[in-house]
Parts: C-alpha cells; sequence; structure tokens
C-alpha cells in the first residue's frame, strides 16, 4: 500500500494493514490495540474510523496532562512564535534555566539544595544508563541489585536490570553482575507467607546477603528500583519497605537509584513517588511526564557524585527544546493546580470501584496501586493454584478483558506476571465522572469476559 495512499484513507483497517506489512515484528501496542488515531484531546482519543476511546493507557504514562493539554500546546506555539532554537545539544538557554528552576523547586528542598542535574538523551531506557554509569565511577564497584517484577528500559542495561524475561531471554550477553532480589509483592509473595512478613523477609534477605561473607554477592555499586513497579503490574513498596531499603543502602555504601519514570510528576498522589516514604534517593531518574507530551530525560542526583568526566554520558538530543518548554508548563500547570493531590483523589475513586468488583468477581484476584497508577490481578476464579500453591494467573481471561475494553471504548494495557494484571493508567486531569464511566465500560468488560469463559469451561 502506497504511503500517499493510506493517508487519504479514513478507515483503521487499511492503516493497521499498511502498518503491519511494513513496520517491525518488534512493535507492540498495536498488536493488542488495534487502531490508527486520527486525532486526540483530554482522555479522549478518536480513531480513524471516527471511533472515541478513553485513553488510560496516556502515551504508558507519558501524558500526565492528557493529550493536547492547552497550557502544553501553548508552550509549544509561544515557543516556535518567538523563534528559539527547537535543538541545542547541551547548551543552555533561559528555557532551560527556566525549566531545571521549575524542576529544583519541586523537589524536596534538602535534596534540590545539594543536587546536579544531567540531560540525557531523551528517553528513560538512557537516564537508567546513565544512572547506573554514574554510579559505578562514583563507587568503583561493578555489580547491580535489581528487584523482581522491575522495569527499566529496553536498551542492553535497562534489560538487564529488568526482569522481563519473555524480553531478554532469546540475547546473549546483557549487562553482567546484576543481582535481582525480592520485590515486596505481598499477593504473590516470593516467601509464600504475603502481608507484612513479605516485606519483611524480603529486608532480611537482602541484609543477609550483604552481612554473609560466604553469601557469593559482592557489594553492588547501586540499587535500583521502583517505589511502584508500572510494568511488572501496579505494585507499590510499602513505605517502611523503602525506608529499610535507605537504611540499608547507606549502612553498606550502596547509591540507591529511584526510577520515577513512571510514577514521576504527580502520578502517585505525590509529585515524586519517594515522598510517600519520607525518603531521598541518591540518583533520582525521570522521563516520560517530565517533556509534558514530548522526549526528555534527565538525572537529578547528588552533589557529591559529580565525579564523572566531561563527556562520561553524551548524546546528540539532550537538547530538546520545545520538550523543556512543554514540560515546564506542565510542572506549573500540575505544582499549581494541585494535581497530584486530585490523582489521589481520583485514584482511590476508581480503587474503590474496582475493589466493588472484585468482591462479587471471583476472577479478579487483586486490585492494588497508587494514585493513578492501578492494577487488576486476573486469576482464575474456581481457587486454582500454580505450582508454588500461588491463585493461578490468567492471562486469556486478562487479554479478553482488554479486548472487550477496547471494543467499548477504554484504552487499557496489561502488564504483570504473565501479562495478566489489567493496568490503569489514565491522564491525571481524568475527572470524575470519567473515573465513573470508565469504571462502568470496565466492570460491563469483565462480566462479559468472565460470563464468556465461564461458558467454554461449561462445554470443554
Ligand atoms: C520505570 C521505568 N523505567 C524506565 C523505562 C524506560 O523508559 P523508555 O521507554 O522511555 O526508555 C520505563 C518505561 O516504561 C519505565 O516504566
Amino acid at each position: 500500500m502506497q504511503q500517499t495512499r493510506v493517508s487519504e484513507l479514513n478507515n483503521n483497517r487499511i492503516f493497521l494493514e499498511s502498518q503491519a506489512a511494513r513496520e517491525s515484528n518488534a512493535r507492540s501496542y498495536p498488536r493488542r490495540l488495534p487502531l490508527a488515531i486520527k486525532k486526540a484531546e483530554g482522555i479522549q482519543v478518536t480513531d480513524m474510523d471516527g471511533k472515541v476511546y478513553y485513553d488510560c493507557l496516556a502515551g504508558a504514562g507519558t501524558l500526565a496532562l492528557g493529550h493536547n493539554h492547552p497550557v502544553v500546546v501553548e508552550a509549544i506555539k509561544s515557543t516556535l512564535d518567538q523563534k528559539l532554537p527547537l535543538h541545542t545539544l547541551d547548551i543552555t538557554t533561559p528555557l532551560k534555566e527556566a525549566f531545571v528552576d521549575e524542576l529544583f523547586a519541586s523537589l524536596p528542598e534538602q535534596f534540590a539544595r545539594d543536587a546536579r542535574i544531567h540531560f540525557c538523551g531523551p528517553t528513560g531506557a538512557d537516564a537508567v544508563e546513565a544512572a547506573v554509569k554514574l554510579a559505578k565511577t562514583v563507587t568503583g564497584r561493578s555489580g547491580i541489585f535489581a528487584f523482581h517484577g522491575g522495569y527499566h528500559g529496553s536498551t542492553h542495561a535497562g534489560m538487564s536490570l529488568s526482569g522481563t524475561l519473555h524480553q531478554k531471554g532469546e540475547i546473549p550477553g546483557l549487562m553482567p553482575d546484576v543481582h535481582f532480589l525480592p520485590y515486596p509483592y505481598a499477593y504473590r509473595c516470593p516467601f509464600g507467607v504475603g502481608g507484612e512478613q513479605c516485606q519483611r523477609l524480603g529486608i532480611r534477605y537482602i541484609r543477609s546477603i550483604l552481612n554473609d561473607p560466604e553469601s557469593g554477592v559482592r557489594p553492588p555499586a547501586a540499587m535500583v528500583l521502583e517505589i511502584v513497579q508500572g510494568e511488572g503490574g501496579s505494585i507499590p513498596a510499602p513505605a517502611e519497605w523503602l525506608r529499610e531499603i535507605r537504611r540499608i543502602t547507606e549502612q553498606h555504601g550502596i547509591v540507591l537509584i529511584v526510577d520515577e519514570v513512571q510514577t514521576g510528576f504527580g502520578r502517585t498522589g505525590k509529585l515524586f513517588a519517594f515522598e510517600h516514604a519520607g525518603i531521598l534517593p541518591d540518583i533520582l531518574v525521570l522521563s516520560k511526564a517530565i517533556g509534558g507530551s514530548l522526549p526528555l530525560s534527565v538525572l537529578v542526583y547528588r552533589k557529591q557524585f559529580d565525579c564523572w568526566r566531561p563527556g562520561a554520558h553524551i548524546g546528540t538530543f539532550r537538547g530538546n527544546q520545545l520538550a523543556m518548554a512543554a514540560g515546564l508548563a506542565s510542572l506549573r500547570y500540575i505544582n499549581g493546580r494541585n494535581i497530584p493531590e486530585q490523582a489521589g483523589l481520583r485514584g482511590r475513586q476508581l480503587m474503590q470501584r474496582l475493589l466493588d468488583l472484585k468482591a462479587k468477581v471471583s476472577e479478579i484476584g487483586d486490585v492494588r496501586g497508587l494514585g493513578l497508577m492501578i492494577g487488576v490481578e486476573v486469576v482464575h476464579g474456581q481457587g486454582e493454584t500454580d505450582s508454588l500453591g500461588q491463585p493461578l494467573a490468567h492471562p486469556e481471561l486478562a487479554a479478553s478483558i482488554q479486548r472487550k475494553c477496547f471494543q467499548r471504548g477504554l484504552i487499557l494495557e496489561l502488564g504483570g506476571r504473565h501479562s495478566s494484571v489489567i493496568r490503569f493508567l489514565p491522564p491525571l486531569i481524568v475527572t470524575a465522572s470519567e473515573i465513573d464511566a470508565i469504571a462502568e465500560i470496565f466492570s460491563g468488560a469483565v462480566r462479559e469476559a468472565c460470563g464468556a469463559a465461564q461458558e467454554m469451561n461449561a462445554l470443554a
């Protein structure tokens, strides 16, 4: 199909066929969300057939203020109108200054006072790469501690630090010396105990490998973690677990890298998710929402760590002025309108609706999250368990619920173990009535999908 012909046609199917014929086999979202987008505003997107959807994927959490928010559009227009440079490598500009001012003013004072910022280029994964290099430079150590279920990007180092075996399984020679630790995932507790015991045993295990002279694990340069595991299935770490992690990393001279690529900028009900636990990172990784819809990523880290050499982490696209303008406008809006608080409120509203549904539907095994980062874990409803005695994940049913939501005009993504967690990541500007509408669509889709699954079982 010729490009010119495709772009003239108002039809999803033609675009999807063309995409499938020309784009790489590694493409991902279009396989489960088969639409071509014509326009988008706020929480809504309209496809080429004119169908309107609630977008609860929102650029995988990038669109904090939704699609084409007026303050973002205005910031972009004004940058263009002023003939400001669009790209400057890492040469500074008044726009960059203003962006850094606003970001530093938004961070806890104790952290910002002594912080340095490094612009990366410009994905979350590149910033994670930079964080790891910095931690290795600071400590002279080579190892990294990461967590089961974590996700830190799709580059070699990002993937090495991630739990995603389905992605990394086929690739030899990923970054060596990464040691994985249990995350406090109480619903599928690796120790088989769940609840608070799960986090206590996890902490004990980490302390033990660091204190045992025969553990075989050398003290690492850094520990990298998400405060709420995103792709891992919207799993929040308890505040007390995080405080213990902070104590352990301090005691052992381990650089604590907090990856807020997905949680950053209000999503969890605080501007930065680490604020829930009252801890401070050594290196903070930010991307997605900080560019106000456009590509941008940065590290913010303690000044005392600023020992890497000039040019130690470079890359061409580190000077995206439009992203800084959009990010600055978003951040000002988020700070000025108490958006994190709103996200917390709307998150609790959605969570309650989902918990009500869970009480009636045995296939919903768990509902969890923080702010507007919520996951619904789908399991076999008859109490079936896996070889570890844990609820049996039901990826087919999760996919069927996702499909039925999509048919009803609700875009949701899957994640977590066996892709059996349905993830809600709506823009932070979602209203109370939109949450009700989303919950309504979701409930209908769950009932229909579960009904169909039960009929299939009865026939089998
Ligand atoms: C926590 C976290 N870190 C890093 C990344 C990688 O970001 P990017 O896809 O921009 O490379 C992601 C992406 O989803 C993420 O959720």
